[in-house]
């Protein structure tokens, strides 16, 4: 692909080829999943995965414009959004345009992503309205954990109506797709059934739209905890130790460097200083 989908184009994918996400934080991440996705998300997960932070609770618009702009220097194909932090939006459509407008501005993101249901539909319509195309993501919202007593699967048994008038409240305002974090697969199947734009899972069902994970989570470098939907692909944490484990035996042995990383007196017969 020669360029990168934009929001609409998202949109346009409800019911067709699974969309692929994942989140990324840093450039060269970014560059390597850059043409296996169609967008990357900047997730406010970026606080508990690269900040050592317990909970997204206290990610700033400082932290989110940093890792956007070090993310954006690594897309060509794949579309940008990225999230806005808690207490960046909640206290109205003013405060929400104002800094989901200075994320796009200094970032260069395509899309923002707000959590929340019915009670964001106003928030998401007065943005949609003013230019900017906003990805909802309700379910499980990390941004509320305190109300909603912890990490817990949404929408079981009478909750499963109030997770449903979420879909369609933010599908109403206008969001071009939603993400459905950690609920039952057939709810998962019915609001996809349900709503006219893209639904992408995590935790959620293989019917979805499409789909998103945490980098780190997949890659197996974050492993302070893994959650039931998480799929490890692979094991680069414990490569990684194993790489410093070996690196550090060889430093206290002086088997590194070897005479190869070492420079000589002169430089070898046409080359120059840097050999
Ligand atoms: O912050 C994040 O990584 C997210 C995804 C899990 C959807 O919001
Ligand atoms: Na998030």
């Amino acid at each position: 692909r020669k360029s990168a989908p934009n929001a609409e184009d998202i949109r346009a994918m409800k019911g067709g080829a699974p969309i692929v996400s994942l989140t990324a934080y840093t450039t060269p991440m970014a560059q390597i999943m850059d043409e296996h996705c169609d967008f990357v998300l900047v997730g406010d997960s970026v606080g508990m995965v690269m900040h050592g932070l317990t909970s997204t609770l206290a990610v700033t618009m400082e932290m989110m414009i940093l890792h956007g702009q070090a993310v954006a220097r690594g897309l060509r194909s794949a579309m940008m959004v990225i999230d806005m932090p808690f207490a960046s939006y909640e206290e109205g459509p003013a405060q929400a345009f104002r800094n989901a407008a200075r994320l796009m501005a200094e970032t260069g993101a395509a899309a923002v992503k707000l959590e929340g249901g019915v009670e964001m539909a106003e928030t998401i319509r007065f943005l949609v309205a003013r230019g900017i195309p906003v990805m909802a993501h309700i379910g499980l919202t990390p941004q509320s954990v305190n109300t909603l007593g912890g990490y817990k699967v949404q929408g079981r048994d009478e909750a499963a109506s109030r997770v449903l008038a979420d879909a369609h409240a933010i599908a109403d305002a206008g969001a071009f797709a939603v993400v459905l974090e950690k609920l039952p697969a057939s709810l998962s199947d019915q609001i996809t059934a349900e709503i006219a734009i893209p639904t992408i899972g995590i935790g959620a069902s293989v019917g979805c739209d499409g789909q998103v994970l945490v980098v780190d989570d997949m890659l197996g470098f974050f492993t302070a905890f893994k959650p039931k939907f998480v799929k490890r692909y692979a094991d680069l944490g414990t490569q990684a130790e194993a790489a410093i484990a070996e690196y550090a035996a060889e430093v206290r042995a002086r088997s590194f460097p070897a005479p190869e990383h070492q420079f000589a007196d002169q430089a070898p017969v046409g080359k120059g200083t840097a050999a």
